[in-house]
């Protein structure tokens, strides 16, 4: 059984986000989108409600499952049998940014991160995607429909943060 690890904050999921999961989903007998804690981000949306975004808007996918996990990204791994991470690269700027984490989770666990360059959507980050919606633009055209009715429904109650 090949099983991938799609990790990360996902405040909130996007369409980028979900072309990388279904590729990985192509390539293993099961991905696990694993929604972890960044500390050096603060979140919009809640645990819950980013699991719940995820969990809708992943639905049509078979083999793709959500958790979270605390701690260790590897330790989950490890305990999990994942194969492999999987991480989505929109160019240059992604991969300083991810190259780090990887050469870090390779020698606590020997565990690899594939790199999976994005063929859409590359102008599309969680952040902007919520800067662009604070201000009023419409977003639909690169979030799934559940996370903009969220985005929607959150902006519109005037609560910024979780
Ligand atoms: O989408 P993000 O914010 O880049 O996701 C980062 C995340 C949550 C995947 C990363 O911070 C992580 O793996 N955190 C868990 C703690 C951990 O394992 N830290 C060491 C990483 S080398």
């Amino acid at each position: 059984m090949r099983r991938l690890a799609c990790p990360g904050s996902y405040d909130p999921v996007t369409n980028g986000h979900v072309e990388i999961i279904g590729r990985a989903a192509g390539l293993a007998d099961g991905v696990v989108v694993l929604l972890g804690r960044n500390p050096g981000k603060a979140t919009m949306f809640s645990l819950d409600e980013r699991v719940a975004m995820l969990t809708e808007s992943l639905a049509g996918l078979a083999a793709v499952s959500v958790a979270t996990f605390d701690g260790l990204l590897v330790d989950y791994c490890r305990t999990q049998r994942i194969t492999a991470i999987v991480k989505g690269v929109r160019g240059p700027a992604d991969l300083e940014y991810e190259a780090p984490m990887a050469q870090m989770n390779a020698t606590l666990s020997g565990i690899d991160t594939i790199f999976l360059l994005a063929r859409e959507f590359r102008h599309v980050s969680s952040s902007l995607v919520k800067e662009v919606a604070t201000y009023g633009g419409d977003v639909r055209s690169l979030v799934p429909p559940p996370v903009n009715a969220t985005l929607v429904a959150r902006l519109r109650s005037g609560v910024r943060g979780q």
